[in-house]
């Protein structure tokens, strides 16, 4: 109820996802005067916090410029702390008593913990710090991972089932958060060019890239565990594909999207073991001996040295349905690659004949998430100048920087926490969502784990194992110069 004032409370309020995030974000829509007026927001941790230690510590994430000094200290002022165990009812009705004194207010929960409390600290909300007044709500954000395989996953949705409603939860997967990414709607069904050429008819692959020229160093305990797929792929990227293969949805709203969703996604068969590749990297020794790039990820003193996990992955996904019959997606992501970038890269098919005497290069729409947003058309054009017929191929370019220069484009956790104050679900992960993506991952990183499947290596900085490059021309994939 937007009449209600609205409590943010914030569990993991010392953690590094608190400090490097959630905390800068508040205080961007703080400061952009976007959240609902009469907003506080209350930190829970197990060690007490100093606010001022606090505020030292966020300072270097929340970009703050000269002028805006005065509304900071305001910002801070609405913060207050409550410290207590994740599973001891006595502290959560400490927390109760504190939030209670608010009076009647709609309460926001984000857990910015790991998943091992995710149970003790939903169970604690439920039984103690729900909203009580009938007109006010009870919101609850949670992180990834949702689990690491359809079974754990599902043990999670079933508990989390029993304490809240659906339209209580807000699962975040920061990728639906990005601008590129919830342009893709506005793309596809706002313009006629592209809905008549958005099927098997046109297209003759899609592919979905994230590439980070970082490694893992500092986040092992995690990492290791997880691995590649599960850190970015069955959560990221499918979403992306989700989005880009899904049919119309009856309209905007935030279920009918969903339905659409869900729908093409259990049109796709679980991933096979044929259908992937996977890496992990070695140090290059020939870079500076100080830099991340000289360090392999079995350098990092917490990673077992038998560990089979990958840093990279290439998987090929096939869409069951009349629209995608035999169009490969293809989902490639790796860490201490060559680059750093995000894109979807649409390739349609070969020009039919050969009118020119050279065949044309395949058009491709590419949408660049990241760094810097933009979307480009490779196509074929005449050389200026030239007589007769000598084209070479060329970009038809909007590069939002160049185009978009007076736009303020947010952060994906800004616009997304703004949502859930807005009370808008439509870019949060719906559990039958949740479900279908791991039925798709599930039996291949099953049998990647029991057969013990050793990851090709490649070195750090490069563009990943060859054999990747190699499964996308068996895909049919034209190089474009890029991957
Ligand atoms: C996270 C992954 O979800 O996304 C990280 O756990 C990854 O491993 C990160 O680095 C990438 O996010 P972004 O927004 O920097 O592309």
């Amino acid at each position: 109820n937007d009449q209600q004032n609205t409590l943010f409370v914030i569990f993991g309020a010392s953690g590094d996802l608190a400090r490097r995030k959630i905390y800068p974000v508040l205080w961007y829509l703080f400061r952009d005067q976007l959240l609902p007026p009469g907003t506080r927001f209350v930190g829970y941790s197990r060690s007490t916090i100093v606010k001022k230690n606090l505020e030292e510590k966020s300072k270097p994430f929340m970009k703050i410029t000269g002028q805006e000094k005065v509304n900071l200290s305001d910002f801070w002022d609405l913060h207050s702390f409550v410290s207590g165990s994740y599973s001891d009812d006595a502290d959560f009705k400490k927390l109760e008593t504190y939030l209670a004194s608010y009076g009647s207010t709609n309460r926001i929960f984000y857990l910015a913990l790991p998943p091992s409390v995710f149970e003790d600290v939903t169970t604690g909300i439920k039984k103690f710090c729900m909203a009580k007044s009938p007109v006010c709500h009870t919101r609850v954000i949670i992180e990834k991972p949702f689990g690491r395989d359809s079974a754990s996953s599902a043990e999670l949705s079933e508990h989390l089932a029993q304490l809240f409603k659906e339209s209580q939860m807000y699962r975040i997967d920061h990728y639906l958060g990005k601008e590129m990414v919830q342009n893709l709607m506005t793309l596809r069904f706002g313009n006629g060019i592209f809905s008549h050429l958005w099927s098997r008819s046109a297209i003759a692959s899609v592919q979905v890239t994230f590439k980070e020229n970082i490694g893992t160093l500092g986040r092992m305990g995690y990492f290791d565990s997880f691995g590649i797929i599960r850190d970015v792929m069955q959560n990221h990227l499918l979403q992306i594909v989700a989005l880009v293969a899904m049919a119309r949805p009856v309209s905007i709203s935030a279920s009918d999207i969903r339905d659409e969703k869900v729908r093409v996604l259990r049109a796709i068969p679980p991933l096979k073991l044929e259908d992937c590749v996977i890496g992990q990297y070695t140090g290059d020794k020939n870079a500076d001996p100080k830099s991340e790039a000289w360090f392999g990820y079995k350098d990092d003193e917490s990673v077992p040295q038998d560990s089979q996990t990958p840093t990279f992955a290439l998987t090929v996904l096939k869409i069951d349905n009349e629209q995608w019959e035999g169009v490969p997606f293809i989902m490639r992501a790796g860490k201490g690659l060559n680059e750093g970038k995000a894109e979807i890269r649409i390739q349609f098919k070969d020009v039919a004949g050969n009118l020119f005497g050279k065949s044309a290069r395949r058009n491709e729409l590419v949408m660049r998430v990241q760094p810097g947003e933009a979307i480009y058309m490779k196509i074929n054009t005449k050389t200026p100048g030239s007589s007769g017929f000598e084209f070479h191929e060329t970009e038809m370019d909007l590069t939002y920087k160049n185009r978009y220069t007076h736009h303020y484009i947010p952060d994906a956790y800004e616009r997304l926490i703004l949502d859930v104050f807005q009370g808008n679900q439509m870019n949060f992960v719906r559990a039958d969502e949740l479900s279908e993506a791991w039925r798709i991952f599930t039996p291949v990183l099953k049998k990647m784990e029991d057969q013990r499947i050793e990851p090709l290596k490649y070195v750090f900085g490069s563009r990943g194992p060859e054999e990747a490059d190699e499964m996308c021309r068996k895909q049919g994939v034209e190089y474009s110069g890029t991957y």
